[in-house]
C-alpha cells in the first residue's frame, strides 16, 4: 500500500506565498540590477554617450524634469551650455543646441527631410485633447495657419491699427491719471500687460478685457499663468509610467481647477463671437466665413485656438515691453539716443502711426536687442528627430532623439555674440565691431512652417507703443539696484512687478 505524506492542510497557501516571496526577492535584485544597466547603457553606450554634458543628465531623465519644475530651465541651460560648447546633452535621449546653423535642420524643411514633429510632452494638454495651431498634426495646423494667415497679412493690419491706436490711447491716458506728475511710481508689467490683452480680446472676440478701463486685470487673466504651470507638471507626468493617472495626481489642485475656469471663459468669449459680424478685420473674421464646412474650425478648435491666440500674443509682448522699459531704464546712454531720434521725429503725438514708425531705425534696433536680451520664449522647443537620423549643426544625430535651440542660451552665447551680457542695439545695424555676431541664432519667433503667426503684429504694437511711451514720459526706475530680469520661467517668464516713475513731457 502505498504511503500518502503527510501534508499539512495549508501547504498550497505556503507554495504560493513561497512563489510571491521568491517573486519579490528576485524584484528586489533584479530592478536595481536593471537601473544600474539602464544609468550605465545611458552614461557609457548610448548613441548619444559621445555628446558633452554632465553625467548625471545622460543617466536618467529626473535632473531634467527637476530642472523644468524649477522654472529655472532657460538659465540652467544657458549655464550648461557655457560649460560644455555649442550642443549639450540635457536628457539620456535629448540634445539642446546654440549654433545658428541648428535652426533650420530642427525647425525647417528640407529636401529629403519632412518638418521633424513637436515633442507635445513639452505643451500643456489642449481643451478635451482638440488640436490648436500650436499642438496639432500637420493636416490640422495647415488648415489652422491657412484660414488664420488672412488675418496677419499686410492689408488686415492696417485695418487693425485703429484698433489698436484706441487702446494705445487709453493706456496713455491711464497712465496719466495714475503717475501724479512723477510722484507716484506704476507697474509697467501690469499696465502693458492691460494694454496687450485688451488689444488682443479685442483682435480675437470682438470685445476686450476692459483691463485698460478698469484698471485692473480681468480673472481671464489672472488665472492665465496657473495653465502655463500646468504645462510644466503635465511636461514631467507624461515622461514617468502610468501618466495618465499621474497627470490628476501630481498637478496641485488649484492649478486644475484654474485651467478649467479659463477654458469655460473662453468659450463664452467663443460664443459671444460667433454672434457679431464676420467682417471685422480680426482673428475669427476669416476664420467664420469657412464655419461648417471641411476647411472650417469646428466649435471646441475655436475654443482652443481663442485661448492659444490670446496667450501666444498678449503675453509674449507684454514681456518685450516690460524688459525693453528695463532695458533701456538700465541704460541711460541707449535710452537718450532713443529719446531723441522718436522726439525729433515727432511733434505731435498723432503722427506716430504704423507707417511712420517703420521709419524709427534705431527703435527698431533697441526692440531687436531686448528680443536678444530676454527673449519672451526663452526655452527650447523640443522636436523629434526623423527615424533615418539627421546632421543637426555638424553633429550626427540619431533618429528619435528630441533635439531644440535653446533660445536664451542661442543669443547669449559668446560664440555668437561678441559681448552678449551688453545692452547694444547698434549690433543689428551694421556697426563693424560687430560684425562677427551670428544673427541668425537668434530666432526669437522660431523658424520654419511653425515659426509665429504674429510676428508683424507684435512689431506694430511694440514700436507704436514704445514710441508713444518715449514720446510722452521720461521715466526712471523705482528700485534701480533691483535685477528685474532675475525671473522664473514656466515656456513664459513669470514677470514681477516693474515699478517705474514716469514724468509727462507733455499733457493730454
Ligand atoms: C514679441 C512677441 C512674440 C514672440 C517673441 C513670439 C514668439 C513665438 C514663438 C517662439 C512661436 C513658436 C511656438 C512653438 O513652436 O511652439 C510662436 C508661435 C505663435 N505665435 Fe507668437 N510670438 C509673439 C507675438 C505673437 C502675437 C502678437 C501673436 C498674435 C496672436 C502670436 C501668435 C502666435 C501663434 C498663433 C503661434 C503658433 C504658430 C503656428 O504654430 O503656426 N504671437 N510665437
Amino acid at each position: 500500500m502505498a504511503v500518502i505524506p503527510d501534508i499539512p492542510a495549508n501547504s498550497g497557501t505556503k507554495v504560493f506565498a513561497d512563489i510571491i516571496f521568491t517573486l519579490f526577492g528576485l524584484g528586489f535584485i533584479l530592478i536595481p540590477l536593471y537601473l544600474i544597466g539602464l544609468v550605465v547603457y545611458n552614461v557609457y553606450f548610448h548613441p548619444l554617450s559621445q555628446y558633452p554634458g554632465p553625467k548625471f543628465m545622460a543617466a536618467t531623465r529626473i535632473p531634467y524634469m527637476r530642472m523644468i519644475l524649477s522654472g529655472r530651465y532657460p538659465q540652467k541651460t544657458k549655464a550648461l551650455h557655457q560649460q560644455y560648447g555649442d550642443v549639450v546633452r540635457i536628457a539620456p535621449d535629448e540634445l539642446s543646441f546654440t549654433n545658428g546653423e541648428a535652426w533650420k535642420p530642427i525647425y525647417g524643411t528640407r529636401t529629403g527631410h519632412s518638418q521633424k514633429p513637436k515633442d507635445y510632452r513639452f505643451y500643456a494638454p489642449t481643451f478635451g485633447g482638440n488640436p490648436s495651431i500650436i499642438v496639432s498634426n500637420d493636416a490640422d495646423h495647415s488648415r489652422f495657419r491657412r484660414l488664420l494667415s488672412h488675418a496677419f497679412s499686410d492689408s488686415s493690419l492696417r485695418g487693425q491699427e485703429p484698433i489698436i491706436k484706441n487702446y494705445v490711447d487709453l493706456l496713455m491716458q491711464r497712465l496719466h491719471e495714475n503717475i501724479l506728475d512723477g510722484k507716484n511710481a506704476v507697474d509697467m508689467v501690469a499696465w502693458y500687460n492691460f494694454t496687450t490683452f485688451d488689444i488682443i480680446g479685442d483682435l480675437a472676440f470682438g470685445e476686450s478685457f476692459d483691463c485698460l478701463k478698469n484698471s485692473e486685470y480681468h480673472p481671464w487673466i489672472s488665472i492665465l499663468f496657473s495653465s502655463l504651470k500646468y504645462a510644466a507638471y503635465t511636461n514631467v507626468a507624461r515622461r514617468l509610467p502610468g501618466s495618465k493617472y499621474l497627470v490628476p495626481l501630481i498637478t496641485p489642485k488649484k492649478i486644475v481647477s484654474r485651467r478649467n475656469t479659463h477654458l469655460a471663459l473662453t468659450e463664452e468669449k467663443v460664443k459671444g463671437r460667433i454672434t457679431k459680424s464676420n467682417e471685422r478685420p480680426d482673428f475669427f473674421g476669416n476664420i467664420l466665413k469657412h464655419n461648417n464646412t471641411e476647411k472650417g474650425f469646428s466649435f471646441p478648435e475655436l475654443i482652443t485656438n481663442g485661448s492659444t491666440l490670446i496667450i501666444a500674443g498678449s503675453e509674449t509682448t507684454a514681456t518685450l515691453l516690460s524688459g525693453v522699459t528695463y532695458l533701456l531704464l538700465r541704460n541711460p546712454l541707449v535710452l537718450a539716443k532713443l529719446q531723441d531720434e522718436i522726439r525729433s521725429a515727432f511733434t505731435k503725438e498723432e503722427e506716430i502711426t504704423l507707417e511712420s514708425c517703420n521709419k524709427l531705425e534705431y527703435c527698431l534696433a533697441v526692440l531687436t536687442e531686448t528680443l536678444r536680451m530676454y527673449p519672451p520664449v526663452a526655452v527650447g522647443l523640443p522636436r523629434i528627430v526623423d527615424a533615418q537620423g539627421d546632421m543637426i549643426a555638424g553633429n550626427w544625430v540619431p533618429g528619435g532623439t528630441i533635439v531644440s535651440v535653446s533660445q536664451l542660451s542661442a543669443s547669449h552665447s559668446p560664440a555668437n555674440f561678441k559681448d552678449p551680457e551688453k545692452f547694444i542695439p547698434e549690433r543689428h545695424m551694421d556697426d563693424p565691431r560687430f560684425a562677427n555676431d551670428s544673427k541668425t541664432a537668434m530666432q526669437p519667433f522660431s523658424f520654419g512652417p511653425r515659426n509665429c503667426i504674429g510676428r508683424n503684429l507684435a512689431y506694430v504694437e511694440m514700436r507704436i507703443i514704445l514710441a508713444r511711451m518715449v514720446f510722452n514720459f521720461d521715466m526712471e526706475l523705482d528700485q534701480p539696484e533691483q535685477d528685474w530680469t532675475d525671473q522664473e520661467c514656466f515656456v513664459l517668464w513669470d514677470k514681477p512687478k516693474l515699478m517705474v516713475r514716469l514724468k509727462p513731457r507733455h499733457t493730454v
